[in-house]
């Protein structure tokens, strides 16, 4: 974790973000475009990251959509790694619906892989993934990732949702947090 005077250097602009969520949400049109007129696909974001990404790619989905949240925690006191407990429930029903879930980063695998699972316990028709950044170096368990924003290197990542202790989330690029050393303390 970054610890003393914070610098953030851009990893992925504003504009890339935008081209490539819009090439993302061209793919789930197409994918999605034989659903029925009574059907809806069900997007669930993991909050509180997701939300920057929901808001972007879902304005671009042609195709008729309900919206509802998961929110998880990882790793807290008293949990083991790879622990994920899940602190708010979707409302919507997911029974026979066509779901995609979307996350702003895979990193371990751990969250995803854990919703993922309940999104078919609870009977949904399908499941498919979308997520912004895949930290494809730092992943522990297998999890598919239909939609995949971009790859990114094992750095830590803050902006469009990403958080470090809550803060840099509504920055509109990808910025990677880096520190300064402290000056010299006079002698
Ligand atoms: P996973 O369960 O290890 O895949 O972790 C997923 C969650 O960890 C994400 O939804 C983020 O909230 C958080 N996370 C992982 N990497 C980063 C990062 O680089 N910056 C900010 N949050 C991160």
């Amino acid at each position: 974790m970054p610890m003393g005077k914070e610098n953030v250097r851009v990893l992925i602009p504003q504009e890339e973000l935008e081209r490539r969520i819009g090439e993302l949400a061209d793919e789930i049109n197409r994918d999605y475009s034989g659903m029925e007129a009574n059907e809806a696909l069900l997007c669930v974001g993991v909050l509180k990251g997701s939300v920057f990404l929901m808001v972007d790619l879902l304005k671009r989905l042609t195709i008729p959509v309900q919206v509802d949240f998961y929110q998880t925690s990882s790793y807290g006191s008293g949990m083991t790694a790879g622990e994920v407990r899940l602190r708010k429930d979707v409302d919507l029903s997911v029974r026979g619906k066509d779901v995609l879930l979307i996350e702003d980063i895979v990193d371990t695998g751990h969250t995803v892989r854990t919703v993922l699972g309940l999104l078919r316990f609870r009977g949904a028709r399908s499941v498919r993934l979308c997520s912004l950044l895949d930290k494809v170096e730092r992943r522990e368990v297998e999890v598919p990732i239909d939609y995949r924003g971009f790859e990114i290197e094992n750095l830590f990542v803050v902006g469009y949702g990403l958080d470090f202790d809550e803060r840099y989330r509504n920055l509109p690029f990808i910025g990677v947090l880096e520190t300064e050393p402290d000056p010299p303390s006079p002698s």
